[in-house]
């Protein structure tokens, strides 16, 4: 062939080809889970599933006050930092700056994994500019609560709140910070004292013994030390190799900062925009947004709740379902699956696939219900309200589908679902204009039917 001949815009047309064919040889991905309910929807079992195809699992927000639950083979993983992923021997993991890291609740999930045979030196990274959960979050987390009374937010006890409170406030300690022992020292004394000063004045609670903390923390510095790395750098040159990541949010839409029903609310951004900012990766690198939503829905801790189950039912509901916290065991709020939340969801996060998780626990009911829309001030509401105060007092909309009443526990194609479950999904689909990807039948990982 003579170059001489080739027109310089073919060569680059040629060359863009080549790269394109590259990448799908390699099928490069960034998809982001994230919880499109009020948390709890199953994104532990989802990344657990996905991350088999995934090089790397990368956790972008929240805390100690997540609780991923896995089952595998019979046993039950229930993992608050470490993402879902740690279970799939060939996958990375990572936990990103966005993450407010509880040290004592790491080192023991580190140490379960290593009882259990599951070796993760080399396997897990944390990020150096995540922001440290300190004991006098946990202590103000609980007095906040206490001296809430009646418009308590009912949180996870975790520090979650007052620890990102500080890291906006500036003042809170980064991984980075445990470098440099002395002004660690410095940095951790100014805060103690600052705190104790609250906690005895304010809230007439006990104060916190300076030189044990600093000593426990200097401990963890030393076990954590292997784990730490610019992981922002770890995973762009991941995406730049072709490599499949998987970034996974905590909690949901719903309890958002920004978008949850505010103020009961946690104080990070589960939303997919918070993957972006929690993991130091460009909003062009996300290939697809993957909503994970159960077939019904669940809350745990106060605030609105438009479809919840009240009475004997709603007890009953529970039990079918097993809905009680991971981190708190407290019993979780149940209601019938809702429509408006869903594309509300599905319009923040920029979903373009769902996952829905836990339609074995409806196979029984005579009826299901969705709900369509709300009903205010005899005006029907199909964009969920930003004020609580009126979401309190939106009466839902449902429509009424026949139950399938057969178990479909042991169903793996979508074919192969009872007629009446098929439509039921069907209809979320159609209300959401979004494809169903994955359905969950089932708590154990291969209990999953992808579409
Ligand atoms: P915090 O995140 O502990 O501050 O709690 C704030 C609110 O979020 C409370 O209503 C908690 O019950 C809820 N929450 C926090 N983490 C989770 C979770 O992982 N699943 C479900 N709810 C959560
Ligand atoms: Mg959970």
């Amino acid at each position: 062939m003579d170059f001489r001949t080739i027109n310089p815009t073919d060569l680059w047309v040629g060359v863009f080809y080549v790269k394109k064919i590259n990448n799908i040889g390699r099928k490069m991905s960034v998809v982001i889970v994230v919880g499109a309910q009020w948390g709890d929807e199953g994104k532990g079992k989802v990344v657990d599933l996905l991350s088999g195809e995934s090089d790397i699992v990368a956790r972008y927000q929240g805390g100690a006050n997540a609780g991923h639950t896995i089952n595998l083979k019979g046993e039950q993983f229930i993992f608050h930092h470490i993402p879902s992923g740690i279970l799939s021997p060939n996958t990375v993991c990572v936990i990103g700056n966005g993450v407010v890291i509880d040290p004592y609740g790491l080192m023991e999930e580190i140490e379960l994994l290593n009882k259990k045979g599951i070796d993760v030196t080399g396997r897990l990274y944390i990020s150096h500019k995540a922001h440290l959960i300190m004991p006098y979050h946990k202590l103000l987390d609980k007095v906040l609560e206490e001296d809430q009374g009646d418009g308590k937010i009912g949180t996870t006890l975790r520090g979650i709140g007052p620890a990102y409170a500080d890291k906006y406030s500036r003042i809170g300690i980064r991984i980075v910070d445990l470098l440099d022992r002395d002004s660690f020292r410095e940095k951790l004394r100014k805060n103690i004292k600052e705190k104790n000063r609250l906690l005895k004045t304010i809230y007439n609670a006990e104060e916190l013994d300076e030189d044990k903390i600093i000593n426990e923390y200097v401990e963890f510095d030393k076990k954590i030390d292997e784990f730490v790395k610019d992981t922002s750098v770890f995973l762009n040159s991941a995406i730049k190799e072709g490599k499949n990541l998987l970034l996974e949010g905590a909690q949901g839409t719903l309890l958002d900062i920004d978008y949850g029903t505010y103020p009961f609310v946690t104080s990070s951004n589960p939303i997919s925009g918070g993957a972006c900012t929690g993991l130091g990766i460009g909003p062009t690198k996300i290939t697809s947004v993957i909503g994970v939503m159960k077939a019904y829905t669940t809350r745990v801790g106060r605030g609105p709740f438009p479809t919840e189950f009240i009475g004997e039912f709603a007890d009953n509901f529970r039990e079918l379902g097993s809905e009680y916290g991971s981190t708190t065991g407290r019993p979780r709020r149940c209601g019938w699956f809702d429509a408006v939340i869903a594309n509300y969801s599905i319009r923040v996060n920029g979903i373009d696939g769902i996952a829905i998780t836990k339609l074995d626990v409806l196979d029984t009911l005579d009826e299901i219900k969705i709900c369509t829309c709300y009903q205010y001030n005899n005006k029907n509401i199909i964009h969920f309200p930003s004020d609580p105060k009126i979401l309190q007092k939106c009466e839902p909309i449902y429509e009424t589908h026949p139950g399938w009443k057969q178990l479909t526990k042991n169903v793996r194609k979508f074919e192969d679902l009872p007629e009446k479950a098929k439509k039921y999904l069907s209809r979320i689909s159609e209300l959401t204009e979004t494809k169903i990807k994955i359905v969950g039948v089932g708590s154990e990982r291969n209990e999953s039917i992808r579409c």
